[in-house]
């Protein structure tokens, strides 16, 4: 199949792009950047260069996965213009949102309505959801260079201590960006449309836990900074809502429908390899 990745240099989008690649797919990534236009060319990933502020030039491919994402003031108008236009291409849209829409409590699965963190999101879930697309709600993604799971390793090298948004007896639904990824090519190479599905990998270790296994492996002795709410809003802006979330969610309905059975259980195990590969990508 031909596919087209738009954030395929980002830290979910590129696993995926790679994975598809794996698969034997004809892929092409977008990005913004020559520099990373290399990188991708490197992993036999064909660039496309371009911005979502003008999707004029993307092609129209036998899938469509949206995995780039701007943080600002312009975050929902260029994923509500991105989704739009690879909508307008006519194949099959695959679309990252994540568990976050859920809010807290749980168990959550693709039946639940929660309280979406991003009620914008949602909206932009169901236009790929009414185009017979599918929408992909990953878990706090781990493994490989790390994404949230950063901001610890970071905290425990510049201050000798993990920070989390509040004690931490909280849990996050997580996910190993290589289950993720494969979840993606499943999704993909499948004949499924119109659904929903969660990835999480089931995993139940408190944020305490995991930000603590993150710091022993940073060399910080296990030592967490637990910020009070307001502190952490502060330092992390709305994310810190998303940081603060106790959640439960059941992601069956991958298992049930495309045989999806992640491999990786929970971030501790493996932290120091976690931490070997984020320390090495910087
Ligand atoms: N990471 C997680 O734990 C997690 C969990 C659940 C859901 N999600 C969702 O998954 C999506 C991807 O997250 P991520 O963590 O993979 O993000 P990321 O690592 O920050 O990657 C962002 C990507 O977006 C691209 N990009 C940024 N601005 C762009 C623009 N104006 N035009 C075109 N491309 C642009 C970047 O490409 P260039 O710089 O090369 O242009 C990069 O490839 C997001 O929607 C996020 O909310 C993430």
């Amino acid at each position: 199949m031909n596919i087209f990745v738009t954030g395929a240099t980002g830290y979910i989008g590129r696993a995926v792009a790679e994975a598809l690649r794996r698969r034997g797919h004809r892929v092409a990534g977008l990005t913004r950047s020559t520099a990373k236009a290399k990188l991708l060319a490197s992993a036999e990933i064909e660039p496309v260069l371009g911005d979502m502020r003008d999707p004029s030039a993307w092609k129209k491919s036998d899938v469509l996965i949206h995995c780039a994402v701007e943080y600002g003031t312009d975050y929902e108008a260029l994923d509500r213009k991105a989704v739009g236009a690879l909508l307008a291409l006519g194949g099959k849209v695959l679309y990252t949102s994540g568990v976050w829409q859920y809010g807290s409590g749980g168990p959550f699965d693709e039946s639940s309505a929660g309280k979406p963190l991003m009620p914008w999101r949602s909206e932009h879930e169901k236009l790929v959801l009414a185009a017979k697309g599918l929408v992909i709600c990953p878990g706090c993604v781990y493994g490989g260079t790390g994404g949230l799971t950063g901001l610890w390793f970071q905290g425990a090298v510049d201050h000798k201590a993990a920070p989390i948004v509040g004690e931490g007896a909280n849990r996050w639904a997580v996910v190993h960006v290589s289950d993720l990824a494969d979840l993606y090519v499943r999704a993909a190479e499948s004949a499924l449309s119109g659904e929903l599905l969660n990835a999480v990998d089931g995993s139940r270790f408190t944020v305490r836990e995991m930000a603590e296994a993150a710091s022993r492996a940073a060399g910080a002795g296990g030592a967490v900074e637990a910020l009070p709410f307001a502190d952490a809003e502060k330092r992390y802006g709305g994310m810190a809502h998303g940081l603060a979330l106790d959640q439960n969610v059941d992601a069956s309905k991958a298992g049930r429908i495309l045989g999806w059975a992640p491999r990786f259980k929970g971030f501790p195990p493996d932290a120091e390899l976690y931490f070997a590969a984020w320390r090495a990508f910087r």
